[in-house]
């Protein structure tokens, strides 16, 4: 097969693709302890709400056939849009209309259209990057530009907190923002470390980018108001300079593949015309079985009653199970604050965090090796990006026990 450049990059086996492979299989059945992927729990309770949504809407008149058989507009649901700009107001006095919103299949899709948006090579022929502040970085974005060398990145410092606890800062220190950025982007809460860029953190990144002529693009896919996975406290943060990517996955609805991009009208317009191209427009399941939700609030008190709650225990279950396990081990681990993982460091690790994550897989195991999510640092050497693994907490209680018993033997052999 001879494939383009762009066949050739996108065929060379991302580290999210093989993610999801993993994750697949290991959905799919079998005996595998299934602390890798990011697929949010099965909450009972929410789910029995989606039931009732969806037997709802089966029952209006022509609420299925609608719901199967419409193309919705380029930029997604104009009613969902409405709906949700509207709480935003009223939630955050965020000052949005429809017009600033636009959907995509799901958040991992916005950003693959943000970052080519903002960075690669430019009409002058100039090129630039994205800018990761602070690695650890979500896996995701990793393979995401069309063109190589297409992320910057910074280490973080590392506040040592009681205990076992540390926590990752933003290096203001080391933070210059040359005129070859694009666009700086974060999560919050992050993905893998379940880090919460604190207030200050946010406004002085916030300042630095209005400074530089450039957006401030912030994953909130655990953030508020939907699905509220943060255990902290945490100001929103919007304004025009701002590009808020929020998602309906961990509210419990991955299979749908509704992202929500929040931003300036022209980026929302800009969101929309590349749906045309490549999607048509974004699946509409999402909006249609979420927007009665949105307008009745009740997607809030979803998050906030349910949801979170949900993940604090399943983190601090964890936490404690892993404190008990591990012992006199010299491991380290990042102060849960919010999304679903617990990120182990592993300090001065006999092997790479990658041999670890094959020597539990052939326990039955599943965590994710750490190195893949230094986005931008690929080729900068620091030993930290291989003594650190990601665990996910979401999945049921018993196999989490069962595989922190796993992990924790397994290093207690490697360590001698
Ligand atoms: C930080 C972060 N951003 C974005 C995504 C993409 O999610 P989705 O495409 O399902 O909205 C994920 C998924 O795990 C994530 O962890």
């Amino acid at each position: 097969m001879n494939l383009s450049k762009f066949g050739e990059k996108f065929t060379r086996g991302a580290g999210i693709t093989k993610l999801m492979d993993d994750l697949g299989s290991a959905m799919a059945g079998g005996d595998m302890l299934m602390l890798g992927g990011g697929n949010p729990a099965h909450i009972p309770d929410v789910q029995d709400r989606f039931r009732r949504r969806m037997e709802a809407i089966l029952a209006e008149p022509r609420g299925f056939e609608t719901m199967i058989g419409n193309y919705d507009g380029s930029r997604g649901n104009e009613a969902f849009m409405d709906a949700l700009a509207e709480m935003l107001r009223e939630t955050f006095g965020w000052d949005v209309t429809a017009k600033n919103i636009a959907l995509t299949n799901g958040s991992q899709n916005a950003f693959f259209c943000l970052f080519n948006l903002f960075a690669g090579e430019m009409p002058d022929g100039s090129k630039k990057k994205i800018l990761f502040p602070l690695t650890p970085e979500y896996i995701g974005y990793a393979d995401a530009g069309l063109t190589d060398d297409f992320f910057a990145a910074r280490r973080p410092s590392i506040e040592m907190l009681d205990g076992r606890l540390f926590k990752y800062h933003v290096n203001f220190d080391e933070l210059e923002v040359g005129d070859d950025i694009g666009a700086i982007c974060v999560s919050r809460p992050t993905n893998p470390t379940g880090n919460v860029l604190t207030d200050a953190e946010m406004l002085h990144l916030d300042a630095i980018a209005q400074d530089k002529g450039i957006p401030f693009i912030i994953d909130n896919a655990y953030g508020t108001p939907f699905p509220d996975i943060i255990y902290t406290e945490a100001r929103p943060l919007w304004n025009e300079n701002t590009v808020v990517c929020m998602s309906l996955s961990k509210f419990g609805l991955p299979n749908l593949r509704t992202g929500i991009v929040i931003a300036s009208e022209e980026i929302a317009a800009a969101i929309g015309d590349i749906n045309g191209v490549m999607n048509l427009a974004p699946g509409g399941a999402g909006s249609r079985l979420a927007i009665d939700m949105v307008k009745s609030g009740e997607i809030i008190e979803i998050s906030q009653n349910i949801i979170q709650p949900f993940y604090h225990r399943k983190a601090l279950r964890a936490l404690e199970q892993f404190d008990a396990a591990l012992g006199d081990v010299p491991c380290k681990i990042h102060k849960p604050e919010g999304a679903l993982f617990l990120w182990l460091w592993f300090q001065e690790l006999p092997c790479t965090s990658k041999e670890l994550y094959e020597r539990l897989k052939a326990r039955n195991t599943l965590v994710v090796p750490g190195d893949y999510f230094f986005p931008g640092l690929e080729n900068e050497y620091w030993q930290h990006k291989f003594e650190c693994v990601r665990v996910t907490y979401a999945q049921d209680d018993d196999a989490v026990a069962e595989g922190v018993k796993v992990i924790a033997d397994e290093v207690r052999r490697l360590y001698g």
